[in-house]
């Protein structure tokens, strides 16, 4: 489904993250699943998505949640059947929304037959498919830590030799360096591929590949766990992972209008130019999430400066990605939220997302800002949470139940929720906000729209304009005859920006000024929070 002028949907469009466990339950059991997402694809055409990502809906022991697949090629019981899952595809296209699947291909479940087979013996014929080691005076091959704790081998008495896993022990990482595990794992994208599904989210990509000799991460002084407070040189991060993806990439590229998005994840402050070497200018990813906009304080400057920053990494060869909130992070709505002005933050951080060069990711629930729920020691089902409470409430809070309307559990479920549900969702829900022309979601609905509608926003360049006040963020989008100005007032005071002088600029949408009035170029006073996004057609005179 190629444009004629060569643009994929997968840029022109949004897309929008589906958690399937707190998304919808369509059968009363608690857990949000496939039937739950068709009923309420109408929901999601009319908020005007272009794509869906739903978290891995495989068989899972769910030790991870999903992230510790024990079948690559079958849909979890608890999801649905693969019948359903056929009437997602079919349905969603047929509403014109695409579907992207999350595969999870560093890593298995340790109950995958595959990762049976390697364990039975020695010489199994899957042994290299993970990674076995002996291990040295009694102790594991190396250094290596955990990223949820603990340290990354197992002992594994079957065979007297230690497996590796990045993750949590049931999550046994595979050999990349095995041409058969490869081979294995792209017959898995081709049956995905085959079947219909419009593109991928890869997890932690920048783990595929360790090193070959296994060497010791150098250590640190600074970090609050061991696996802090070493420098991550060998067991992830590696330059050699980004071959790997070039051959995806031909995989994928066998099949039109397809595309793939990894997940390159960094700790605080992230890292944009490891995340831009997996685009391999064009040959690797299709697009690569760079973790600086979840990480990044709520001042003006600090997202101006990712986002030339990403600009610069990327050039305009590259499709730049940019999302404010995922499963693993804190909410947006959250993260920026004080006093009463989470809401006024939350429609500038919406109109910067909707009106940059780059396909916006956005999270279920963010469009009626949803926030982090409040839980219980006892309520915590993510292992990262249990294992850190009280220091890190693991990332529960952000997967709390969708919040639909104010009946019982928020419309979420007619059964008890496997999450409880946030106890603000009398107030914060889509019914309510659908009612209510000045809520959030309208807002959401609104820029959607506008960037949709826009050909400026959705591929025109982007340029920063110059503006010496800190509290703004401004820029525009350019596209043949059109300029687009955007300009944002990250502040609780009012500030004076610039409009460029020589035209005179329509307002196209704006928290305070009507769509459709005229203003000229010059000064212009921002009050607290506005949104100002104002377009000119060049050869439009002063
Ligand atoms: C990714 C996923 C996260 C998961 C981890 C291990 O970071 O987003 O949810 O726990 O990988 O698969
Ligand atoms: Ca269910």
């Amino acid at each position: 489904m190629s444009e004629r002028d060569g643009r994929e949907w997968w840029q022109d469009g949004i897309i929008y993250q589906i958690y399937p466990r707190s998304f919808a339950d369509g059968n009363g059991d608690g857990i949000g699943d496939l039937r739950g997402i068709v009923e309420r694809l109408d929901y999601l055409r009319d908020l005007g998505v272009d794509g869906l990502w739903l978290s891995p809906i495989n068989p899972s022991p769910m030790h991870d949640f999903g992230y510790d697949v024990s079948d690559y090629r079958d849909i979890a019981a608890e999801f649905g059947t693969f019948e359903d899952f056929r009437t997602l595809l079919a349905e969603a296209h047929a509403r014109g929304i695409r579907i992207v699947l999350d595969l999870v291909l560093n890593h298995t479940s340790h109950e995958h037959l595959w990762f049976q087979e390697s364990r039975t013996a020695r010489d199994s014929p899957k042994r290299d498919w993970y990674i076995w080691h002996d291990g040295h005076n009694g102790q594991p091959p190396n250094n290596w830590c955990a990223s949820f704790g603990g340290k990354a081998w197992e002992w594994d008495e079957a065979t007297s030799q230690y497996y590796l896993h990045s993750f949590l022990p049931q999550q046994p990482d595979v050999n990349w360096r095995s041409p058969e595990l490869k081979a294995a794992m792209w017959d898995v994208v081709r049956y995905w591929l085959d079947m219909g599904v419009d593109g991928f989210r890869l997890d932690v990509v920048n783990w595929f590949l360790k090193d070959a000799e296994l060497r010791d991460n150098p250590t640190k002084w600074l970090g609050a766990r061991p696996y802090d407070r070493q420098r991550h040189l060998y067991d992830r991060d590696r330059p050699e992972t980004v071959e790997v993806m070039k051959e995806l990439r031909q995989v994928v590229d066998a099949y039109p209008a397809r595309m793939t998005v990894g997940e390159v994840y960094r700790e605080p402050p992230g890292s944009p130019a490891l995340a831009a070497s997996y685009y391999a200018r064009g040959e690797g990813l299709h697009l690569a999430f760079n973790f600086a906009f979840l990480y990044c304080k709520w001042k003006a400057s600090a997202f101006a400066d990712r986002v030339d920053e990403w600009e610069e990494l990327l050039g305009p060869d590259c499709w730049p990605v940019y999302t404010l909130n995922n499963h693993d992070q804190p909410r947006s709505y959250s993260r920026y939220g004080v006093g009463g002005e989470s809401d006024p933050r939350a429609r500038v951080a919406a109109a910067m997302l909707f009106t940059l060069r780059g396909t916006p990711f956005i999270y279920y629930g963010e469009e009626i800002g949803m926030r982090d729920g409040t839980l219980k020691k006892a309520e915590l089902h993510d292992p990262v949470g249990k294992r850190y409470w009280p220091f890190h409430p693991g990332r529960d809070p952000e997967r709390t139940p969708m919040q639909w309307d104010d009946a019982p559990h928020a419309g979420f479920t007619t059964g008890t929720p496997w999450l409880p549900v946030n106890d603000d969702f009398r107030e914060v829900n889509v019914w309510r906000q659908d009612r209510d022309p000045d809520s959030l979601l309208h807002w959401y609905r609104a820029l959607i729209r506008l960037r949709r509608r826009e050909p400026a926003l959705h591929r025109g360049a982007y340029r920063r304009l110059p503006d010496t006040d800190a509290a703004l963020f401004t820029y525009s989008r350019e596209w043949e005859h059109d300029r687009i100005v955007v300009l944002l007032n990250f502040d609780r005071m009012p500030h004076e920006a610039h409009v460029p002088a020589g035209s005179t600029w329509e307002v196209c949408l704006g928290t305070r000024q009507r769509a459709g009035d005229t203003l000229p170029g010059g000064p212009v006073r921002l009050a607290a929070y506005e949104v100002l996004i104002v377009k000119t057609r060049r050869g439009a005179g002063a």
